[in-house]
């Protein structure tokens, strides 16, 4: 397989159409939930491959809270399932995995889970996999704009920059994605990382999330290395 020699730092994906996989094989819509979390395997085993920094995901938006109790459950269940699963493989690829989003919002168990695993791969040095859970964007701005304004009124000073706001987002330290990837054909960004995609590169693909593997994962590398980013300036 041709990698690219141009590779992103931090790839994010907006995984998209697990449900409409599930429904043209007639099944449940969870049954596409379930095949999902294989591609999110495959994507981190190319990125270890490949050696990729960051590579995060959109795995529940703070929209999706509002759909059927059923499946929100099931959502919840398996994602604190697949990441227990995953903590050998973790640990064996030195992956370091965090969950970022509104925490508040998850159960106590869920949060055990989610606390036993970052905490177990914390120091691992290699791939950092981010799944962005009970997250939107514009509850990361609001929630870093009330923090920003606290320590303002404590400690006023020299004018903010976009770089000191920055700080305040639950992806404090993290560098902002340099490509964004969304399956299944949708070309919106669903309140996803409204702040940190002012430079990133987008692409889309019909593709639905179940089906995205190594190769389409590839494509999508190979469809960025030949983005000319120019960050407002003239080459
Ligand atoms: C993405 O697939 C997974 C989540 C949003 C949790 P969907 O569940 O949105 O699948 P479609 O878009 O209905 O096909
Ligand atoms: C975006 O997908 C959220 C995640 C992938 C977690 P949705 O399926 O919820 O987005 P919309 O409703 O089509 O915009
Ligand atoms: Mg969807």
């Amino acid at each position: 397989m041709q990698i690219p020699d141009k590779l992103p730092t931090h790839v994010s994906i907006i995984m998209d159409g697990n449900g409409r996989w599930a429904k043209e094989r007639g099944k449940e819509r969870v049954y596409g939930h379930f095949e999902g979390v294989e591609s999110v395997r495959a994507v981190i085993e190319a990125g270890v491959e490949w050696k990729i920094p960051y590579i995060s995901f959109f795995a529940f938006s703070e929209e999706n809270w509002g759909r059927p109790d059923a499946e929100v459950q099931t959502l919840m269940e398996l994602m604190g399932r697949a990441m227990l699963a995953e903590l050998d493989n973790f640990m064996e690829h030195d992956v370091r995995f965090m969950v970022l989003g509104n925490r508040a919002r998850l159960s106590d168990a869920l949060k055990a889970d989610i606390d036993k695993v970052m905490g177990a791969t914390a120091a691992n040095k290699g791939l950092t996999m981010i799944l962005f859970l009970s997250y939107s964007g514009r509850w990361d701005i609001l929630q870093a704009a009330e923090k920003m304004a606290h320590d303002l009124i404590e400690h006023p000073g020299r004018p903010v920059q976009p770089e000191d706001f920055s700080r305040y987002l639950v992806t404090a330290g993290i560098p902002d994605p340099d490509l964004l990837i969304r399956t299944s054909g949708e070309q919106r960004i669903s309140n996803y990382l409204l702040w940190q995609t002012a430079y990133t590169e987008f692409v889309f693909t019909d593709t639905l999330w179940p089906d995205f593997r190594k190769e389409a994962f590839r494509e999508a590398l190979q469809t960025y290395a030949l983005r000319d980013r120019r960050f407002g300036k003239i080459k």
